[in-house]
């Protein structure tokens, strides 16, 4: 599992365009980022379209980014707070709009 997580980060991080928390200081402050380069990046890579819609070109409310990720929709499955704690899933939340913001400043 542990060896998942490490490859899971090795492959977020030689990801092109990587909105890195080193760019953007206003991201700096959450852990939302790792979190979201484990469970999101790999279908709205950087907040961007791919498998899922892209979430950093609308203003999407909070508790709709809560909602979608604890009842899943579609293609995109469930995450259960076994797997995304409350805290974690405020904290993702943070950086998917932190993400909408930065890409309104570019
Ligand atoms: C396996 C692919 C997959 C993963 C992983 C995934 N998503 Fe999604 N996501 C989708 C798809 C597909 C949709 C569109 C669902 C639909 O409308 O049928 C979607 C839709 C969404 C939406 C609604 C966007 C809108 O325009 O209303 C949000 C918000 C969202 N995802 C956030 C997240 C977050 C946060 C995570 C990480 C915890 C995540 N997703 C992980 C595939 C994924």
């Amino acid at each position: 599992m542990r060896g998942l997580v490490a490859l899971a980060l090795l492959l977020a991080a030689c990801a092109p365009q990587r909105v890195s928390i080193a760019n953007y200081p206003e991201l700096e402050a959450t852990r939302g980022e790792a979190l979201f380069m484990r469970y999101c990046h790999q279908c709205h890579p950087n907040g961007a379209a791919g498998l899922g819609p892209s979430l950093n070109d609308k203003p999407l409310p909070g508790f709709l980014i809560a909602l979608q990720v604890r009842v899943g929709l579609g293609a995109m499955p469930a995450f259960g707070s076994g797997v995304i704690s409350d805290a974690e899933l405020d904290e993702i939340v943070a950086y998917v709009q932190a993400l909408h913001r930065v890409a309104g400043e570019r």
